[in-house]
């Protein structure tokens, strides 16, 4: 069975004052018996290991090489050395907003496992796509394109159109998705794809992640706002554990 993951993404949010937030969800990571990731703003990431206790830690991105004259970025092997065990990678607002290709994803998820920590690897369809139903075409070639040879990842399904926005698909789209993903997870890592787990993400709420969860390809939740409050990602992880 695939672990059951609940991965909270901070995005650009957070300064040190934020820590105190970070260490109430490391409480009540302690309380649940699924895995727990938290992914804080680079400039948190070592502080954050140090009051994690059993939550772990992920970077947000990393540049594809481990070193080299690449002013601003962070190599994986930076942030597997402060103790981050995850680094999310080709989320939507780094393939939109830089024009990271499959391609670029693809040797991030590369350099990730060469610091023998884990890609966090993302994918999603647009709106447009959506409506003129390329979804399933669209997420496969990105997820084909995207995949290392190691079966040692986590893939998460985020929806452009549902992340951050309220929206949510209907459990059957979530479910054809999921379905369509671990097919090809499958055919691509034989049994070890069976073991990989899923993720969705996109407005995840306490109010809805259970029904959610109650996908049988869900294997957990990749969760932007709704992980910024202890308050708010706390319930999310429960639901998860029960499920
Ligand atoms: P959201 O973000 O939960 O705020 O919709 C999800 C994500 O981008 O990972």
């Amino acid at each position: 069975m695939p672990r059951r993951i609940a991965a909270g993404n901070w995005k650009m949010n957070g300064t040190q004052a934020a820590l105190s937030e970070l260490a109430s969800i490391a409480a009540a990571a302690g309380e649940v018996s699924c895995t727990t990731i938290l992914c804080p703003p680079t400039t948190l990431l070592q502080a954050a290991v140090q009051s994690s206790g059993s939550l772990a830690i992920g970077g947000q991105n990393c540049h594809h090489e481990a070193t080299g004259a690449h002013t601003g970025d962070v190599s994986a092997q930076m942030l597997a050395d402060v103790g981050a065990q995850y680094v999310i990678v080709g989320h939507s607002e780094r393939r939109n907003s830089y024009a990271e290709s499959d391609a670029l994803v693809q040797a991030k998820a590369r350099a990730v496992l060469s610091a023998e920590i884990t890609p966090i690897i993302c994918i999603g369809e647009s709106i447009e796509q959506r409506e003129s139903g390329e979804t399933i075409s669209v997420i496969s070639t990105q997820l084909s394109a995207s995949l290392p040879t190691e079966a040692q990842i986590v893939v998460a399904y985020e929806p452009i159109w549902a992340i951050g926005t309220g929206l949510v698909p209907a459990i059957a789209q979530i479910t054809e998705v999921h379905d369509a993903l671990r097919a090809l997870l499958v055919k691509t890592y034989g049994a070890q794809g069976n073991e990989i787990s899923i993720l969705y993400g996109g407005s995840v709420k306490a109010s809805n992640a259970s029904e959610i969860f109650a996908v049988s390809n869900v294997n957990g939740a990749l969760v932007g706002g709704a992980s910024l409050k202890a308050v708010d990602f706390a319930p999310i992880m429960q639901a998860l554990s029960d499920s």
